[in-house]
């Protein structure tokens, strides 16, 4: 690591892979987190606010910039997904009201003033449906450029969907901003924005005994989350960010192993946050990346032309191989540390 921090600027639909996607990187020296962009998703717009000011307020973070997006997608109705994340969108667990304010500006200006503060520099990376960066390059085309790295958490190549049988829950959420974005970068641009889909972010499954080593990473006790427990069992680690994600996880969890997945969850965004410091850490091809807006069963569908059957250069590097043991050693010795440090007892 040569030391100089990297610029990042996250929009999150704060929801609890997000949340662990925000403690990745305020557990990663490398990263100057310089923004968050609140998106409507999991749970809606003020909640999401609500959240990443209070998870920055526990972790006492004070110097990130929090914007509230959009109340609807661009489009289409706004759909929550409170089954999946909890009634407010952190699983069972609930944070103290935050104190601090929203920026006075939205989130979609948010994305263009980190992009021109950092022109070049800026590392941008979403979590949630692309309303507001879809807004930001309305407002400003020459985001992309400014951009020095894009990494995407959406979509599904090749791959079933978690929201309908096709469609992966980010994008369609709001899939006319997913096509306004992949829209709007080519070969031009001198970098193609990063997307992990599904087909790749389904292979970084949190489970019981991960998070125990998370605890222990941090010096706090715990006890093995099991299936067996009771439902909605608090966490009695004595490290309060751990009890946070213990309690926000068990969610998770319950609601992975109701689908039939297991008693597992899957962390989607805290891998798009480990990738947009380290690309390394995923293999990826170019395809050019379609979204489909008018079909009655496939709306929401990501389509990755792989044999180049439109004509059209490539908008994209679609993650194909991930080493999840890795992201795990990663995320636990940096959420562990960041942690620990947290515990004043
Ligand atoms: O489909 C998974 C994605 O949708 C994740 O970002 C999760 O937080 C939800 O937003
Ligand atoms: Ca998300």
């Amino acid at each position: 690591m040569t030391g100089v921090r990297q610029p990042v600027f996250l929009d999150v639909d704060t929801g609890v892979d997000d949340a662990m996607a925000l403690v990745y990187l305020f557990g990663s020296a490398e990263a100057e987190l310089v923004g968050i962009a609140s998106t409507a998703g999991n749970v809606p717009v003020r909640q999401v606010c609500r959240n990443n000011l209070a998870l920055l307020e526990l972790c006492g973070i004070t110097d990130v910039p929090v914007s509230m997006g959009s109340e609807n997608p661009l489009q289409t109705p706004l759909r929550t997904a409170e089954d999946t994340h909890g009634p407010y969108g952190l699983g069972h667990a609930r944070l103290p009201a935050p104190t601090t304010s929203l920026t006075p500006y939205d989130a979609a200006e948010a994305w263009v003033r980190a992009a021109h503060a950092h022109p070049g520099e800026l590392i941008g990376v979403a979590t949630g449906p692309l309303t507001n960066l879809a807004l930001a390059l309305r407002a400003d085309p020459t985001l992309p450029r400014l951009l020095r790295r894009l990494v995407i958490m959406g979509g599904a190549f090749d791959y079933r969907g978690n929201t309908t049988p096709v469609a992966e829950w980010n994008v369609s959420v709001d899939p006319e901003s997913a096509a306004e974005v992949f829209a709007a970068w080519d070969s031009e641009v001198g970098h193609l924005p990063i997307v992990l889909g599904l087909n790749l972010t389904e292979n970084i499954a949190m489970t019981p005994q991960l998070l125990g080593r998370l605890a222990a990473a941090a010096g706090s006790s715990w006890t093995p989350m099991s299936v067996d427990d009771d439902r909605g069992a608090a966490s009695a680690a004595s490290n309060p960010l751990i009890r946070v994600l213990e309690d926000a996880m068990r969610f998770y969890f319950e609601f992975h192993h109701d689908q039939g997945e297991g008693y597992l969850a899957h962390l989607h965004d805290p891998l798009a946050a480990a990738v947009a410091l380290d690309t390394g850490l995923v293999r990826s091809r170019p395809a050019p990346v379609g979204v489909e807006l008018t079909g009655t069963l496939t709306r929401g569908m990501t389509i990755a032309d792989w044999s180049r059957r439109w004509g059209r250069e490539p908008n994209a590097l679609i993650g194909v191989d991930v080493d999840p043991a890795a992201f795990f050693d990663r995320f636990i010795s940096r959420v562990g540390a960041f942690a620990k440090q947290l515990d004043h007892s």
